[in-house]
């Protein structure tokens, strides 16, 4: 141990870029990364990626915090519950120049970008994202693993599934109900409820691949293993 303050973050990605930076301005001195796509991924601009999550198992105890930076809501909650199964010591991180409610509350794992804004009485479940920019409005309660992308607003009263995505730049009107493995397009208004399972788009935001639900969203570039035994279809749009 050297003494530093030591953080391992999960996802050597641009997101995982972005987590780091937060960590380094929140006071965190030392950043390890590790990724399941190593050793073909090994490093990550400066940081060294050590190995893949079994490694990072077996070498938790010389951390004094673990963050997951993985931008798809299924994967970043499979690999959250993975560590909390093995007691890690998941971290909530917020910028310095993110602004949250002290009567906010973020749930384990969260991850609030720069500019960002949380205001009071919202609700954040674990592993929820709020990006660059993104607003979440009084008495939201976001379920685990939301992600709200750079720029989109998220209204006052708004409740948003578990694992679902709101695009960037979209806006979410006041007391809307977003059901669970939504994905609202980018720059799409949302005026009224959604269902579960439903990609919507547009102004106002309309199922964009036909009426009803469809299977889960997921993008196609992440572990087709893993989402085969969740049951998820793949999907391109994800991102
Ligand atoms: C909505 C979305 C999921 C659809 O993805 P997709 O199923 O791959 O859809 P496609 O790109 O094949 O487009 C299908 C049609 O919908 C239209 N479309 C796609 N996204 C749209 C959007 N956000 N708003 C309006 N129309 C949209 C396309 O123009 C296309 O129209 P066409 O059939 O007339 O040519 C995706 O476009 C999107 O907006 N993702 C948000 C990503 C995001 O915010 N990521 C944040 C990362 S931090």
């Amino acid at each position: 141990m050297t003494g530093r303050k030591r953080l391992a973050i999960l996802g050597a990605s641009g997101h995982g870029k972005v987590v780091a930076d937060i960590a380094i301005q929140a006071g965190w001195q030392e950043i390890v990364f590790y990724d399941d796509a190593w050793p073909d991924r090994a490093s990550l601009e400066h940081w060294r990626v050590e190995g893949s999550l079994a490694m990072l198992l077996r070498d938790l105890s010389s951390f004094d915090g673990v963050a997951v930076a993985i931008g798809h809501n299924v994967i970043r909650e499979a690999k959250l519950e993975a560590l909390a199964e093995h007691d890690a010591r998941l971290v909530t991180l917020v910028h310095p120049r993110a602004t949250v409610s002290p009567m906010a509350r973020l749930g384990v794992g969260c991850v609030v970008v720069a500019g960002a804004i949380v205001n009071a009485f919202a609700d954040l479940g674990m592993g929820t994202i709020v990006n660059t920019g993104a607003t979440v409005g009084h008495d939201c309660r976001l379920g685990a693993c939301v992600h709200v992308a750079p720029g989109a607003n998220v209204a006052g009263d708004v409740e948003v599934g578990r694992g679902s995505w709101i695009g960037v730049g979209a806006a979410v009107r006041h007391g809307v109900v977003i059901g669970e493995r939504v994905m609202v397009g980018a720059g799409a208004a949302v005026v009224s409820d959604l269902d579960d399972d439903l990609v919507v788009a547009g102004v106002p935001a309309r199922p964009l691949h036909g009426a009803g639900p469809r299977g889960p969203v997921v993008p196609i570039s992440h572990d087709a293993q893993l989402l085969k035994r969740l049951g998820l279809v793949l999907h391109k749009g994800g991102n």
